[in-house]
């Protein structure tokens, strides 16, 4: 693990392999790509990080834009020298991804867009956001957490599974409370990527838990369908979290896609 410009940064693997670059959801941490990252490594270089202002990468004066986020991403690229990585993003790692990918999608080999949307915020969004720094502010992250996180696991995965919830909600409650406003700041004011979607070309595998009630499946097969010759998976036994819900079907549907269509040869 490294600390590089106050961001934390998690690389395993053979530098020689293709690059794969995990991004995080909100309000996680690189840990919830642990798994996918462990599985991958031998063939891939894998590399996961904090977001500025969640898990240990610091938040500064907490004002975030998504752009600011993106910036962060391609610096990434740039220091740890990258060529056409594959982008893997989870939910505002995956609106991260599409804005990054907008800017300049030749830096990238592929793209994974994991239980996301290419929509911004509508008005009925915007106040829920309001409500939730009201919220932080008034009674604490650790209510703002528990009031919003059940809801992005499968009624399943709570019931029979309750310690993937249970990790996931402890490192959450541990956030700098600056940071996790700053991200929703970016997300609130992030920008419409959809116009976008018809002119992705470079491979693209889009992944759905079957029970993901913030993109839910019909959804995400919708945005898919606009991505010419991308694939779609849905996971099943999973919510929103898909890689920590059912990681095993998330890291063969990432392997197959990666093998398929990122190392040919
Ligand atoms: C996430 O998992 O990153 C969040 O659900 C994104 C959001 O709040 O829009």
């Amino acid at each position: 693990m490294k600390l590089k410009n106050n961001f934390i940064i998690v690389e395993s693997g053979n530098k020689k392999n293709s690059a794969i670059v995990f991004i995080h959801g909100f309000p996680y941490d690189y840990l919830m790509w642990n798994n996918q990252q462990n599985y991958l490594k031998n063939e891939f270089f894998c590399i996961s990080y904090d977001i500025r202002g969640l898990g240990k990468s610091t938040s500064g004066d907490g004002q975030f834009t998504m752009e600011m986020l993106v910036d962060d991403l391609f610096t990434l690229i740039k220091d740890k020298e990258l060529i056409k990585p594959v982008i893997c993003g989870l939910s505002m790692g995956g609106y991260l991804s599409l804005r990054a990918i907008e800017k300049d999608q030749h830096k990238f080999g592929g793209l994974i867009l994991c239980d996301t949307k290419s929509f911004p915020d509508d008005d009925a969004a915007k106040f829920k956001r309001a409500n939730g720094i009201k919220q932080i502010n008034e009674e604490g992250l650790t209510l703002f957490c528990e009031n919003t996180i059940p809801n992005t696991f499968a009624e399943s995965t709570l019931k029979e599974r309750r310690w993937i919830y249970d990790q996931i909600m402890e490192r959450a409650v541990k956030n700098d409370p600056v940071g996790v406003k700053g991200c929703i700041i970016a997300m609130l004011s992030r920008t419409d990527t959809t116009p976008f979607l018809e002119k992705i070309e470079i491979p693209t595998l889009v992944i759905c838990g079957e029970h993901d009630k913030l993109t839910p499946p019909s959804l995400m097969k919708e945005m898919q369908e606009k991505i010419k010759g991308s694939e779609f998976v849905v996971v099943p036994n999973a919510g929103h979290m898909s890689p920590v819900e059912n990681p095993d079907f998330v890291n063969k549907s990432v392997e197959d896609f990666l093998k398929r269509r990122i190392n040919k040869s």
